[in-house]
């Protein structure tokens, strides 16, 4: 990806983070996928009074490519409001892994920081199993 595309999607997750809902931690979270053909799925996260059902916007935005029938992604932006970009969670990585594979992920804060990883070096000795093994 060119740094003109790293930037759009940047800028999309900026605007995917306005619809956050989170009321209880005051992180917001936006997140941008990318698929290979160039569509764009959106996330953010949404929390939930009895916490522990509070989804992450890298989820949402994954679920949603997901339910659309995407199957093949490239890149993913996560933008927060923290004052060193933040990585996604451990459950987020091991998803992604599992959907995404070895994808770029774009992470940024608002106030213009980027970092950018190959998800490998976030998420190194995967969980995964064969059914082939007895
Ligand atoms: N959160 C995300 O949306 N993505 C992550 O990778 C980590 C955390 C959200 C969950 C919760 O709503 C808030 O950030 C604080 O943990």
């Amino acid at each position: 990806m060119t740094s003109n595309e790293h930037s759009s999607l940047i800028e999309e997750a900026r605007l995917a983070r306005e619809n956050a809902s989170a009321p209880f931690s005051r992180f917001k979270v936006g997140a941008a996928l990318q698929t290979p053909g160039g569509k764009i799925f959106h996330g953010c996260n949404v929390e939930n009074c009895t916490y522990g059902l509070t989804v992450c916007a890298e989820r949402v935005a994954l679920l949603s490519a997901l339910a659309a029938g995407e199957r093949k992604f490239s890149a993913v932006a996560v933008m927060t409001q923290s004052e060193e970009p933040s990585t996604p969670c451990g459950p987020c990585r091991q998803l992604m892994w599992e959907y995404c594979g070895d994808i770029d992920v774009i992470l940024s804060n608002l106030a213009g920081k980027t970092t950018i990883y190959k998800l490998s070096e976030l998420f190194p000795h995967p969980f995964a199993f064969s059914l082939d093994t007895p």
